[in-house]
């Protein structure tokens, strides 16, 4: 029977290292990893980080071919930045579902009910989607990028509507919100976050803004229930941030299992309690050790975006990196 694998670490034969290593060399490459891959993956990545990181990392890379351990918007994005680069995803399939929320057709639908609206696309889009929007953001500058809009101009924020509540609280500025989600993160509710959080009391809580739970967690937090400074909502790589510098010995994380992995490497001391252990993106953990090591030696999957859509999808992405 083929059973799924948990999100656990599985040493990779040191011959495969080797090999990839190899390879990588070879074809003068670099690997770049997302927080929510495998922890080998993680491991022979040469930069692991959030949306955000990897794409800035993709930018300044002198590699001539990056393998990119991450799902295909993330991919896309790089090849949109590095158009003399060859990226390569090790799996095809790897796809988004928040990212497959929306469409550029329907977009442009939305667009036409409010002319004149700026549209702040999440970095979890098409090329297409992009190619249609003014700003890019990622968990890590949302608020950031909706600070930088003109108070009197009307904002579509899309796809996530857990993102787009967060950001709404926290700006106060009134968005038109499309009604997508990640199904991983949607699957994190209240009844989940305070089954862990009665398991931890003492622990410091920890959550990405694409969960269920934000909303009660951000009425909860104004209604003074859950305490403001135990309580941090954060993008991925924030999140590993956090809980390095704090003094605090425990944390519940509510987020893809995968970014434990650098918790426990950047502080072994400390205790991470997953909100839930099956909180697992299985598009990400399509990308295996053996993958990246056909990709290299195939070069295969090649993303590539038409440059007239490359261009016009590169404007909303530079004009977040100009605000990062
Ligand atoms: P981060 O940018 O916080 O890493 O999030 C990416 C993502 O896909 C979350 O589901
Ligand atoms: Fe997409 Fe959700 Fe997976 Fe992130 S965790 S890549 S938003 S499906």
């Amino acid at each position: 029977m083929n059973q799924r694998r948990t999100g656990a670490t599985r040493m990779p034969a040191p011959d495969l290292v080797e090999e990839i290593q190899r390879w990588k060399q070879e074809r003068r490459a670099v690997i770049l990893a997302h927080n929510y891959q495998y922890g080998e993956i993680q491991d022979m990545a040469d930069f692991v980080g959030d949306s955000l990181g990897l794409s800035q990392e993709a930018a300044r890379t002198d590699a001539e071919v990056i393998v990119f351990c991450g799902v295909h918007f993330m991919a896309e994005t790089a090849a949109i930045l590095c158009p003399n680069k060859t990226v390569l995803i090790p799996d095809l399939e790897a796809g988004c579902s928040l990212a497959a929320s929306i469409t550029a057709e329907q977009l442009r639908a939305w667009k036409a009910e409010h002319p004149g609206a700026v549209v702040v696309a999440y970095i979890n889009t098409t090329a297409e989607v992009k190619a249609e929007s003014d700003y890019c953001c990622t968990s890590s500058n949302a608020v950031r990028v909706v600070e930088a809009i003109p108070p009197d101009r009307d904002i579509l924020f899309l796809p996530d509507m857990f993102l787009a509540s967060f950001v709404h609280r926290v700006t106060g500025r009134p968005l038109h919100t499309w009604p997508g989600e990640c199904h991983v993160h949607a699957a994190l509710t209240p009844d989940e976050i305070t089954r862990a959080r009665a398991a931890h009391p003492g622990a410091e809580f920890v959550i990405h803004p694409e969960c269920s739970c934000v909303s009660s967690c951000l009425h909860y937090l104004a209604c003074g229930d859950i305490a403001r400074k135990h309580t941090h909502i954060l993008s991925t790589e924030g999140m590993l941030r956090l809980t390095r510098q704090s003094e605090a010995q425990e944390f519940v994380v509510a987020t893809e299992v995968g970014v434990l992995h650098r918790m426990h490497q950047g502080s072994p001391a400390k205790k991470f309690y997953p909100v839930s252990e099956a909180a697992i993106c299985h598009y990400m953990k399509m990308i295996t050790v053996e993958k990246v090591l056909r990709s290299l030696q195939e070069m295969q999957h090649v993303v590539t975006v038409a440059p007239s859509l490359a261009e016009r999808a590169r404007g909303a992405i530079d004009r977040m990196l100009e605000l990062a």
